[in-house]
């Protein structure tokens, strides 16, 4: 229990009495109560009962500069102080604001030419899906509306965004996803190639059903495709061999604009600044947020081609872009997101992810391949998964009702270590600070291996697992 020093009050009880979580069953959380951390600093983090865990996760994949930055703390005071606030409504602008946009751009792949910023993924995600609606209507295709994403994809909460990602735990209690918003395969090659199958066959198969559901809806009606470049929340699924090259062709035939979800590839978190460099990807639109301010505040981007814009700034008509938020260009987030790519850039946080991620994936690889449980290892610079199966050579799964997942979660905790669970699938996944060391990785592994043992050895104690013989 935590005491309140002002209040008197427990924390817990008044978390539990006052709040809802994010993700997080109601009912539990009334039961179980709040993990209340207090503290961070590099890769770790503390909670108010004094232990301090190491975070492979940088929280949701988003603290790419590590904890306790004094660096991004004091330009947020600074701007505070200087200028707290103003709106970029009608043309207001101001200076951070200003030289944010500029700096982007410069990082951003070339043919990108314009940003609009709002305050989450989510949001982005909204203005990008009204931005490519807006696109076709000034084209003259206004009926050009229906937007494709992949299952298992996540893009986002709002009704838009709930819509785009691919989960159907987000959809059922909603009634989502929205009229106009598909889905085509995932495309996790290990659990959907077909045997003998190459990954190169694979893409070819994933971009001609993404092709047959164009042409079964009408290619008229369509305006884009949504997808991460390497997928999180579906635990870390990288695109297999020519799938995003096979998937390209098919949205240039049928005039598809594309929109590369960068919200957590974005900022260096694959090794380069942004995916879509790594993959060759040539988006239309690209969503940003997380990594943009080391999640030290709220901040996110809309980002539209050189192409877009000429047809949306030349619009005969000269339509206002009647969208917006209140926060959009905050000033002393974008003061933090400047404080943070300075720091990015003067610590090569960038190539230390690329660096310290294949390190780190080899490592794996070597003290963790041989585990009888474990199925695929998987993902790319410092956004690496596995996942874990009953039999490796038969890839026979383990009962999903058991939530292993979780229960590993759970068991690394007790070594202090953050990993992340997740639901519907048995898999973990590893998405630290850019900063991490490889003497941090080995700690990592080693704690992980332990949670792991742990998992095993209860499995076969209540068995309901034993070793292949
Ligand atoms: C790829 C992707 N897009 C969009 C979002 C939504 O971002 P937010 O939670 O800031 O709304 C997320 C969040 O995890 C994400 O991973």
């Amino acid at each position: 229990m935590t005491i309140d020093a002002a209040s008197n009050l427990n924390l817990e009880q008044m978390d539990v009495d006052a709040t809802i979580h994010a993700f997080t069953s109601l009912a539990d959380h009334a039961e179980t109560g709040p993990h209340i951390m207090t503290s961070g600093d590099g890769i770790y983090v503390s909670d108010n009962k004094g232990n301090t865990y190491i975070d492979a996760m940088a929280a949701l994949f988003c603290v790419n500069a590590g904890y306790g930055r004094h660096e991004i703390a004091d330009a947020i005071s600074e701007q505070a102080h200087k200028f707290a606030y103003f709106h970029t409504f009608g043309g207001n602008a101001h200076e951070q604001q200003i030289k944010l946009g500029e700096r982007l751009l410069n990082i951003l792949p070339d043919h990108m030419s314009k940003v609009m910023f709002a305050s989450s993924g989510s949001e982005a995600n909204d203005a990008n899906v009204k931005l490519a609606w807006m696109y076709q209507h000034v084209r003259g295709k206004p009926e050009k509306r229906k937007i494709i994403a992949r299952q298992m994809g996540y893009h986002g909460v709002t009704a838009v965004g709930a819509s785009l990602s691919g989960l159907p735990l987000m959809h059922e209690p909603f009634g989502l996803p929205l009229p106009g918003f598909l889905h085509t395969d995932k495309g996790h090659y290990y659990w959907e190639g077909e045997a003998g199958e190459s990954e190169r066959d694979f893409s070819k198969r994933m971009a001609a059903n993404l092709n047959a559901l164009i042409e079964a809806e009408g290619p008229e009606t369509v305006c884009a495709f949504i997808s991460e470049p390497l997928m999180g929340a579906a635990a870390c699924i990288a695109p297999a061999e020519g799938y995003f090259e096979e998937i390209q062709k098919v949205l240039r035939k049928h005039d598809v604009l594309f929109i590369a979800d960068e919200v957590i590839t974005g900022f260096g978190r694959l090794g380069t600044w942004f995916a879509s460099e790594k993959y060759d990807l040539k988006p239309d639109l690209m969503t940003l947020s997380k990594g943009i301010t080391s999640a030290y505040i709220p901040l996110s981007a809309s980002v539209i081609s050189e192409d877009m814009w000429k047809v949306l700034v030349g619009d005969p008509e000269k339509r206002v872009f009647t969208h917006g938020h209140t926060a959009s260009g905050h000033p002393i987030a974008c003061a933090a997101a400047n404080a943070n790519l300075d720091l990015m850039e003067g610590e090569d946080m960038v190539g230390n992810a690329a660096r310290v991620g294949d390190y780190f994936k080899a490592q794996l690889h070597e003290r963790l391949g041989d585990h009888p449980l474990m199925g695929e290892i998987r993902g790319d610079g410092l956004m690496l998964a596995l996942e874990l199966v009953a039999n490796k050579e038969t890839k026979q799964e383990l009962d999903i009702e058991w939530d292993l997942s979780h229960r590993l979660y759970d068991l690394c905790l007790e070594e202090n270590l953050i990993s992340r669970g997740y639901f519907g699938h048995n898999s973990s996944s590893f998405a630290p600070p850019l900063t991490i060391t490889t003497d941090e990785v080995d700690e990592v592994i080693t704690r992980f291996s332990r949670g792991l043992n742990k998992l095993t050895d209860e499995l076969v104690r209540d068995g309901r697992w034993k070793p292949a013989a």
